[in-house]
């Protein structure tokens, strides 16, 4: 039997068990009710409600503009929509980055105002004062290296990180500083998957990858790129599990042909 079936609610401590046990950890975004509960009940491990909502959702064209306020409306309708996994809140760029002071304030109104179980932010050595603070007001962090999008604007692009052997080094150190810190998990995004090995056998906690290799403890990928609902983005590292964008456009061309020729609704489909 796996950990996930052998338990009712995951928890962090769940997610440390699959570690031990060698069983990956299944993570992906959602933003709202309806697709947190069909991802609920497929029996993913962890919902992460991304700050990518500022792309798919607002049609930004960073993770920058998006505010707390509103990260925390996407988690109040994702926590509505779940039972079993556990809810990952990103911390938006703006509200944590200044001090830890400021970081715990976010990160309590995020648990106060959504019900959520646990905040992410990005960063290594600059955010482990502020993931210290976190963890001892009994909030659980996730951390986040190597592409991170918040940052895009000082990286000056989306390319793979942490390939050169001074990039590397020091994203070895923040993994373990972020561990000692107390974070319980840490995303590594887009970095070379040897690296990402290393890192994943250096840690106790759990790394869950997206675009860092098969040898993370976990994967994670934005619902809109793995359901083929966003066709521009195609990088080498997304698995493209459905098109919805064909499936959506076919279904919504075909209502509006039914409307213009009076064939929607028909008699069945009237009072
Ligand atoms: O915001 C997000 O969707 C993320 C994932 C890419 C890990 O941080």
């Amino acid at each position: 039997m796996s950990v996930n079936k052998e338990i009712k609610k995951v928890t962090t401590n769940t997610l440390q068990k699959m570690k031990a046990a060698g069983e990956k950890i299944s993570m992906i975004t959602a933003y709202d009710f309806s697709f947190a509960k069909i991802f609920d009940a497929a029996g993913i491990d962890i919902i992460l409600v991304g700050d990518s909502a500022s792309n798919v959702m607002a049609g930004h064209t960073t993770t920058l503009p998006i505010t707390l306020d509103q990260m925390i409306y996407h988690a109040q309708s994702v926590v509505r929509g779940i039972d079993r996994c556990l809810v990952v809140v990103d911390m938006p760029f703006g509200y944590y980055q200044s001090n830890s002071d400021i970081a715990l304030a976010s990160a309590i109104k995020i648990m106060k105002e959504t019900g959520g179980h646990s905040v992410k932010l990005e960063g290594g050595e600059e955010a482990v004062d502020s993931v210290k603070k976190i963890v001892s007001a009994g909030i659980p962090v996730m951390g986040h290296l190597g592409l991170t999008p918040q940052s895009i604007y000082k990286f000056g692009t989306y390319n793979v990180r942490a390939k050169e052997i001074d990039e590397a080094a020091k994203l070895k150190k923040d993994a373990l500083l972020l561990q000692e810190a107390g974070a319980f998990a840490i995303v590594l995004e887009k970095i070379p998957a040897v690296l990402a090995k290393e890192v994943s056998e250096s840690l106790h906690i759990p790394t869950i990858g997206i675009g860092a290799g098969g040898n993370c403890d976990g994967q994670v990928l934005v619902m809109h790129d793995m359901l083929g609902i966003n066709t521009e983005f195609k990088p080498r590292f997304l698995r493209q599990y459905l098109n919805m964008y064909e499936q959506i456009d076919g279904a919504v061309k075909q209502y509006i042909k039914d409307v213009k020729r009076r064939n929607f609704p028909n008699e069945s489909e009237q009072y």
